[in-house]
């Protein structure tokens, strides 16, 4: 009973502490692991074709992602987002909004050639 009761304790204790990780974290951790940045920059800046996404209205972002993913897109400049938005669930479009929208730059990761995960040179 009492190994019952601690068992039970153990459980909830790691379920509190799998929560711990914030919307901020799991967004960018989605941003970069699916290559995000390699377009729109490691401080999410954008570039003179690519958009800046840091500290935009999170409404915003939510739309077009969702339109993205949707395949509508406005211009055809724009399509090539749709291979990017596709694979992103409801949850992740949520947390990736989220980080980009609280951009906070002192968070974010020295961009490291080694760590691309997607392996494509743009
Ligand atoms: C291969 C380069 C590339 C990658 C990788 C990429 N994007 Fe984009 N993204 C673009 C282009 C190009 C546009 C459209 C630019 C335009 O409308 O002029 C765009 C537009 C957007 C927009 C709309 C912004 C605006 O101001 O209109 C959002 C939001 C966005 N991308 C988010 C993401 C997210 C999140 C990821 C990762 C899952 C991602 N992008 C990966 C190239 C990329």
């Amino acid at each position: 009973m009492i190994r019952t009761a601690i068992t039970v304790f153990l459980l909830l204790q790691s379920a509190l502490y799998a929560k711990t990780e914030t919307s901020y974290e799991i967004g960018k951790n989605l941003y970069y692991a699916n290559g995000c940045a390699n377009c729109h920059g490691t401080n999410a800046e954008g570039s003179s074709y690519y958009p800046k996404l840091s500290n935009k209205k999170r409404d915003f972002l939510t739309k077009k992602l969702e339109d993205f993913k949707k395949g509508i897109a406005q211009t055809q400049k724009q399509e090539i987002m749709f291979t990017f938005a596709k694979p992103l669930t409801q949850a992740d479009i949520k947390n990736i909004t989220y980080f980009l929208a609280h951009f906070k730059k002192e968070d974010s990761r020295k961009y490291d050639v080694e760590e691309d995960l997607l392996g494509v040179d743009y």
